[in-house]
């Protein structure tokens, strides 16, 4: 079992919304998952009433029940643990952080978001956990992106692909669904499927990247 986060203080960063996502499109790649709730806004348990197909399971939990559930499901059969997070930073969300293998840290690409993921980035380092950032409500094109994003995606912290902003998104949501499930053959399905199995990529490679976070902080504190 390997557990994912998702974490940055910033709300409307897209967590919520990739984490669904990803999970559903995890699942259709032949994987089990679970997606842990850690966020009283529920936009996970909202989107699940509105499901009407089979998984992935979602569980609300508690910041004191994170250790006890992340023991349960590392001895089950679950392939993958998502867990969403809420945009503060809490004791809830650290011990979100120390249970993942990979923290995923979604990002528009604005200055105010771009500034707030520091402490985030501050404690994953701290933790030292494997992370990369998700690029999310882009324009379609935007050259000066991608020129900044190519030095992350060298450092292997950044996908080879960026989460468009799209409407299929929040329609899918609303549904109850994926966004691969809401339109398969749309453009952000396919952004997704591909950000999916760049993360399943980056967890098999499984190197430590500590010096990359270092380095990360710097630059980060220069800024
Ligand atoms: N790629 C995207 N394209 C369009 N809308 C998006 C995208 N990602 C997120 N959103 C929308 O942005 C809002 C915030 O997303 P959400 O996942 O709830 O953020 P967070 O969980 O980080 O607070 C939601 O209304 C969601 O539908
Ligand atoms: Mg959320």
């Amino acid at each position: 079992m390997k557990a994912i986060t998702f974490v940055t203080q910033k709300g409307g960063s897209g967590k919520s919304t990739l984490c669904i996502s990803l999970a559903v499109a995890a699942q259709e790649a032949g994987h089990t998952v679970c997606i842990l709730e850690m966020d009283r806004q529920a936009t996970i348990s909202d989107w699940l009433d509105h499901r009407s197909a089979e998984g992935p399971e979602v569980a609300q939990i508690d910041v004191s029940r994170i250790d006890a559930v992340m023991e349960c499901l590392r001895a089950s059969a679950y392939d993958y643990v998502f867990i969403d997070t809420p945009g503060v930073d809490s004791a809830g969300t650290l011990a979100a952080i120390r249970a993942a293998d990979l923290c995923i840290i979604p990002c528009r690409p604005t200055p105010a978001d771009l500034r707030a993921f520091k402490p985030t980035l501050a404690a994953i380092y701290r933790l030292e956990k494997t992370f990369a950032f998700v690029l999310n409500q882009t324009p379609p094109r935007s050259y000066r992106i991608r020129d900044a994003a190519d030095g992350l995606a060298v450092l292997g912290i950044l996908p080879d692909v960026n989460i468009v902003a799209r409407t299929d998104h929040q329609d899918a949501i609303g549904l109850g669904q994926g966004v691969t499930e809401f339109n398969p053959k749309g453009q952000a399905a396919g952004e997704v499927r591909r950000l999916w199995s760049w993360i399943e990529r980056r967890m098999k490679a499984g190197k430590s990247l500590r010096d990359v976070g270092r380095r990360v902080m710097k630059h980060a504190e220069a800024a």
